[in-house]
């Protein structure tokens, strides 16, 4: 079985994903680390994101290695990010991957949940169960900012918010894969939800799918 979980950032996709696949002993796959993971190593070669060949290179030669790089959730690393992710050659080199992994989940899991923004439209349209998590600019930014301040870094709120509209943008805009819901996603509005109500309404339509 396949589990997509979409949305803008900070919409609580990562948490939800991962408590899913936990729950239903399923395998888990964040993309977006993928995106990052490409972004971080043109970064710290010195390259430009948005230029297509050195992100597709590195795109392609991509190891399980750079998901766990120190800088993989900065502001930098996440801007960086959005721009590689819109570049064609760079979505079609990660797309294998991404499609294994669903299929014929690690450690012989009965299924997989994947997180990103286009696995219930490109990725894995054929998802049993699709979910679309969104909330509001400043309730996504607010989550972030916290996160950021949790982890011990410097954040300002504003700052947090415009570069998450920046980013939102980026993601809506673009021509490949933009962040849509599919049409037969069921949408979430986390804004004024818990973790754990959030958690029990996903959970509720995955299992109506098995
Ligand atoms: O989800 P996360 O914020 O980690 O993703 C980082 C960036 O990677 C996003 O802003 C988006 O541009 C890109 N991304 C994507 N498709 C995915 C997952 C992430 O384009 N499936």
């Amino acid at each position: 079985m396949i589990v997509a979980v979409d949305g803008p950032s900070g919409a609580g996709k990562g948490t939800l994903a991962r408590r899913l696949a936990e729950r239903l002993n399923f395998a888990y796959l964040d993309t977006g680390a993928l995106y990052r993971a490409v972004a971080s190593r043109v970064l710290s070669e010195g390259g430009n994101p948005a230029d297509e060949k050195t992100a597709t290179a590195v795109a392609r030669a991509l190891v399980p290695a750079d998901m766990a790089r120190a800088d993989l959730r900065s502001e930098t690393t996440s801007q960086g990010a959005s721009k590689v992710a819109a570049l064609i050659p760079v979505r079609q080199a990660l797309l294998d991957f991404q499609r294994s992994f669903a299929t014929l989940p690690p450690g012989n899991k009965e299924g997989a949940v994947l997180d990103g923004r286009d696995i219930g439209t490109v990725v894995c349209p054929e998802a049993e169960a699709k979910l679309f998590l969104t909330a509001s600019a400043e309730e996504r930014a607010r989550r972030r900012h916290k996160e950021l301040l949790d982890r011990g870094e410097k954040a300002i709120y504003a700052r947090v918010l415009e570069e998450m509209r920046e980013r939102d943008r980026r993601d809506s805009e673009r021509s490949a894969a933009p962040l849509v819901a599919a049409e037969d996603a069921v949408l979430l509005d986390t804004t004024d939800l818990s973790i754990e109500a959030v958690f029990e309404k996903a959970l509720a339509v995955v299992l109506s799918r098995m």
